[in-house]
């Protein structure tokens, strides 16, 4: 979407870090953004500050976590500004722990905001770019931990590979629709993704401040601006570029699994059960 000028954007998880940065180069870059957060308070801080210079901004409270929630903003966003053609699923939480360790009501955390919360973004949001016939752009925000499996994060990967293989997927669907995709993959960037559990709501543990002094926070601290992540963003929407990495030093995480993958047809190449045997030769879709 080379143009994006008047184009209507709606962010969820706005309020805060990324899609705090998102909003921010939309918006000067001429779009209307329609901010959608957990937290009211933050997501209403920024938009007087886009609107003190002059931009369109408004916002909701979504939890993406709810279809109901996420129906409700989609139809505020189109009271408010008619139409809709960005959409960025992009709010997110962290929980780290191995895979069988980690708690059930963490576990149903991270995939109900992580993985729901976008599956609810493009039921609700899709049909609507579909129907205005515009043309649009739908970006969701997955992470590094969505490319290669890291250490002690096994739900939040779960949901991360999740996202990533959903949007490749969805990409291929809808070229024909001139609707476009990309999927954010950020390394490390300074947002307050490690203080995620500062608004869990009751029926997954509740609220609890993060201590601020290990070393996930001192990395996050050091991490990339997340306003030079909304610059990126906004980019790749106008190049129409898919997979959108915040940090090109990581490539060798990339190449390393992609040699590994590689290392895994060979050896089934060589297996004597596999030997002879019919294949189908293809795939479905
Ligand atoms: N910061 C990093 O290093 C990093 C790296 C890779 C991926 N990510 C991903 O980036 C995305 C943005 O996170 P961030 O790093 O900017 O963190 P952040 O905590 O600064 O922002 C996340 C926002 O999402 C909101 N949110 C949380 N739960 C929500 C819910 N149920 N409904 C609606 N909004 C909700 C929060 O209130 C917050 O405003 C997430 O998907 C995260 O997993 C972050």
């Amino acid at each position: 979407m080379k143009d994006v000028t008047g184009k209507v954007a709606f962010i969820t998880g706005g309020g805060s870090g990324m899609g705090l940065g998102m909003a921010r180069s939309f918006a000067a870059a001429g779009m209307k953004v329609m901010i959608g957060d957990i937290q009211l308070e933050p997501a209403q801080k920024a938009v007087d500050e886009l609107k003190a210079k002059g931009y369109e901004a408004a916002c909701v409270q979504v939890d993406v976590s709810s279809m109901e929630s996420v129906q409700a903003a989609a139809d505020k966003t189109i009271e408010v500004f008619g139409k809709v053609h960005v959409l960025s699923n992009n709010a997110g939480v962290a929980v780290g722990g191995y895979s069988e360790a980690c708690s059930m009501r963490n576990w149903n955390w991270v995939v109900d905001v992580n993985l729901w919360g976008v599956v609810y973004g493009l039921q609700a949001f899709v049909p609507l770019i579909l129907a205005q016939d515009e043309g649009g752009h739908v970006i969701s925000t997955a992470s590094m931990a969505g490319m290669v499996g890291l250490r002690g994060a096994g739900p939040y990967n779960a949901t991360k590979f999740a996202v990533v293989g959903m949007m490749e997927t969805f990409a291929a669907d809808h070229r024909k629709h001139n609707i476009s995709a990309s999927v954010l993959c950020p390394g490390i960037v300074a947002t307050n993704i490690g203080d995620s559990a500062r608004n869990r709501p009751e029926e997954y543990g509740g609220a609890v401040a993060a201590s601020g002094k290990d070393k996930t926070a001192e990395m996050l601290a050091g991490g990339l601006d997340p306003d030079i992540v909304g610059d990126l963003v906004l980019e790749a929407i106008q190049d129409d570029q898919f997979y959108v990495f915040t940090d090109p030093g990581l490539k060798h995480l990339i190449e390393t699994r992609c040699e590994r993958i590689i290392a895994g047809y060979d050896w089934a190449s060589n297996s004597k059960s596999l030997d002879g045997a019919k294949q189908s030769g293809g795939l479905p879709g």
